[in-house]
């Protein structure tokens, strides 16, 4: 697991880096490059892998479209320690984008992320029909934007320090990082060109696995290692946010993280020994501590 993900890691950062190198120079590239690299595990990339390779699709297709989600990704994490959100100095154990660069640069690299993933989809870097491309694009704007990361965030700061219901607490996870696993599992799918009932069914897997995560990094903030996760740790609760640990209790909340797996693996049967990489990826997303 540890290799495979490794090479995913370095096959991306090649293409984002070759892309960037090839865009006209400016001012804003190197905060740009600061919060997009080394970069961290590329989680999501995997899992667009996974489920690629699940519906055959080729590997450079995947990080070419990985690459795309791993600039949203990485924008939401600038944005994610501004002051005005979660207010965090360090991040993938070096000081964050704002504190290195200052917030007006900050938010503007992050910005500036965002739109880049767009330009990686619409580019000749992507070998797949025009119309295929529209809808990877329509797909991850939505995902991204007011009724996915935007919103989940806008939710996840007004939950600050108020009693909030287990629905409305995972509603607000599956928003801030579901959207973005949603987009991973169904960019494949999109591909395929099937049709809307299956590219649904591959969406709300890709949540399963974002609300996984979002849980696991919860847990990482009640119990980890600020060394090792790169960023600090047990802050949520000093900020008062609301997860299924605050609600719940952290014994639960691991439970009902087997419970999600067991769930997404049900759901995965139909694909018998192929989803095997899933699975491991699954496992990995649970037990890891960064
Ligand atoms: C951290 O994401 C933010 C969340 C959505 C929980 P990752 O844990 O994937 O961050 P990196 O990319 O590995 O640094
Ligand atoms: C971040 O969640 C979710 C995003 C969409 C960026 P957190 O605020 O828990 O992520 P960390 O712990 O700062 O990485
Ligand atoms: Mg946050
Ligand atoms: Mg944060
Ligand atoms: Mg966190």
């Amino acid at each position: 697991m540890k290799t495979r993900l490794n090479r995913i890691a370095k096959d991306t950062n090649f293409f984002l880096n070759d892309f960037l190198n090839k865009q006209n120079n400016s001012k804003l590239i190197p905060a740009m490059k600061y919060g997009l690299f080394p970069g961290g595990k590329k989680i999501r990339s995997k899992i667009l892998i996974d489920i690629g390779s699940l519906l055959s699709i080729d590997y450079k297709t995947l990080i070419t479209i990985g690459s795309a989600v791993e600039c949203i990704h990485a924008y939401t994490l600038i944005h994610d320690d501004l002051p005005c959100m979660d207010d965090d100095k360090i991040r993938r154990g070096k000081p964050s984008t704002h504190i290195k660069f200052g917030e007006s640069t900050a938010i503007l690299a992050g910005n500036s992320l965002q739109t880049i993933a767009c330009e990686i989809l619409a580019s000749p870097n992507l070998k797949i029909s025009e119309k295929i491309k529209v809808n990877l694009i329509k797909k991850l704007s939505e995902c991204s934007g007011h009724l996915g990361v935007a919103g989940g965030q806008y939710l996840d700061l007004s939950y600050e320090k108020q009693q909030v219901s287990k629905i409305k607490i995972i509603e607000m996870e599956i928003k801030k990082t579901g959207k973005l696993f949603s987009f991973c599992c169904a960019a494949p799918a999109i591909i395929k060109k099937m049709n809307s009932q299956q590219v649904k069914f591959f969406e709300n897997i890709g949540s399963n696995i974002g609300l996984l995560f979002q849980i696991a990094d919860d847990l990482i903030d009640f119990k980890g290692d600020s060394k090792v996760a790169g960023k600090k740790t047990r802050k949520d609760q000093k900020k008062g946010k609301a997860t299924l640990i605050s609600l719940l209790g952290y014994e639960n909340a691991v439970k009902y993280c087997d419970k999600i797996i067991f769930d997404i693996n049900k759901s995965l049967k139909k694909y018998g020994s192929n989803s095997k990489n899933i699975k491991e990826t699954l496992v990995y997303i649970l037990n890891r501590n960064k």
